[in-house]
C-alpha cells in the first residue's frame, strides 16, 4: 500500500537549528569565560581512519567556534590498550578538560567497551559509557547520546508533540535506535521498535506519527512504510557518487510525509551542535562535582 498526497511536505531544516543552537552555546561559553571557566573538549583519535579524521576536524573546528578550548590527542594504529587508556586517565585527571571524546570504531586490538568506561560520568559527552548508559534506562542525571539527543531537538524545534505521540523507531542500534527509545518514552510517547528480524516493517511503521529510521540501509524506508502527513527523520548517513543520502527515499515521500529531514543537512549537524551542548553541561556539571575544600 502507498500513501496518499497531504499537501506540501516541510523539509525540516536541522542545519539552522543546529545554527541557533550553537550560538546559544558559544553566548554561555562566553558567559563562563568571562569568570574563567572555559568549558573544554578533549578528542582522542587512534589510528588513521579517514572518515574518523574528518569527524574529528569538525568537531574540533565547531568547538573553537563556540569559543571552547579544543584539547586533541593522536595516538598510532597500534597503540596498545594500556597506552589508550593512560591518555584516558591524564585527560580525566585534568581540570581544564570537561568533557572527552574518543572517537569509534577503534582498531581491532582494542577492547573498546572497556577504554569507552574508563571516561568519568561527569565527562562522558557522548554519553556511552555503561553509567551514562544506566543513568538514561533509570531517567537519573547524565549526558545523553549526541545523536538521539539531536533528533529530539529537532522534533522540540518543529513543536511536534511527543506527549501521547505514536513513535515508531526503525534500528535498535547502541548509538541511536536504542537511547533514542528511552529518550521517547521518558517524554511520554508509545514507541515501537523495529529491526532486522522485524517481519512486515510497514506493519511496525505505518501508524506512527512519527517515524525514525537509523539502520543504515540506505533507502530502506519509502511510502509504503508511512502514514500520509506522518514525520519523518532519517538518521543514515550514506557516501554516494552522487553526495550524501539516507536510510530513507526522500524523493517518494514527497507530497506524502507531513515533515521530513533531508540527508545532509538534517540529523548530521544536529549531532555536533548536541556534542557543544554535553560539553557545555560537563564543564556545569564537573564545576558542581568539584570537592568542596576543606578549612
Ligand atoms: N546523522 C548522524 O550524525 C549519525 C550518527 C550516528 C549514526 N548515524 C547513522 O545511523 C545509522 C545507524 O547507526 P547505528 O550505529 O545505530 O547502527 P547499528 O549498526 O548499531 O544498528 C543498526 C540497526 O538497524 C537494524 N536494521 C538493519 N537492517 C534492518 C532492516 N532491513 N530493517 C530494519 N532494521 C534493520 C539492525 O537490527 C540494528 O538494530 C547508520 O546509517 C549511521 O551511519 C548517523
Amino acid at each position: 500500500m502507498t500513501g496518499t498526497f497531504v499537501g506540501v511536505t516541510r523539509t525540516i531544516d536541522g542545519s539552522s537549528i543546529a545554527r541557533r543552537i550553537r550560538a546559544e552555546v558559544a553566548e554561555r561559553v562566553a558567559e563562563a569565560a568571562a569568570v574563567r571557566r572555559v568549558p573544554g573538549l578533549a578528542t582522542l583519535l587512534v589510528g588513521d581512519d579517514p572518515a574518523s579524521a574528518v569527524y574529528v576536524a569538525a568537531k574540533r573546528r565547531a568547538v573553537r567556534e563556540a569559543g571552547m578550548r579544543d584539547v586533541h590527542r593522536h595516538l598510532p594504529e597500534h597503540s596498545t590498550e594500556y597506552e589508550v587508556a593512560s591518555v584516558i586517565d591524564e585527560l580525566a585527571g585534568r581540570s581544564d578538560v570537561s568533557g572527552i571524546l574518543l572517537q569509534l570504531p577503534l582498531p581491532p586490538q582494542l577492547d573498546a567497551a572497556a577504554l569507552i568506561d574508563r571516561i568519568p560520568v561527569t565527562k562522558d559527552v557522548d554519553g556511552l559509557t555503561t553509567a551514562s548508559l544506566g543513568r538514561l534506562a533509570r531517567g537519573e542525571r547524565g549526558l545523553r547520546p549526541c545523536t538521539p539527543s539531536g533528533v529530539i531537538e529537532l522534533l522540540d524545534a518543529e513543536g511536534i508533540e511527543l506527549k501521547g505521540a505514536c513513535v515508531a523507531v526503525v534500528g535498535w542500534g547502541e548509538l541511536v535506535g536504542r537511547p533514542l527509545t528511552h529518550l521517547l518514552l521518558r517524554r511520554g510517547a508509545t514507541v515501537s521498535v523495529a529491526h532486522e528480524f522485524t517481519a512486515d516493517l510497514a506493519a511496525v511503521t505505518r501508524p506512527a506519527d512519527i517515524v525514525v529510521v537509523a539502520t543504515g540501509v540506505r533507502g530502506l524506508v519509502g511510502p509504503e512504510h508511512v502514514r500520509p502527513g506522518a514525520t519523518v527523520i532519517d538518521v543514515g548517513i550514506h557516501r554516494t557518487p552522487h553526495g550524501l543520502a539516507g536510510d530513507v527515499r526522500a524523493a517518494e515521500l514527497d507530497g506524502i510525509a507531513g515533515r521530513i529531514t533531508p540527508v545532509p543537512g538534517g540529523v548530521g549537524p544536529m549531532t555536533i551542535a548536541m556534542l557543544l551542548v554535553n560539553t557545555l553541561r560537563a564543564a556545569e556539571w564537573g564545576a558542581e562535582a568539584a570537592p568542596v575544600p576543606v578549612c
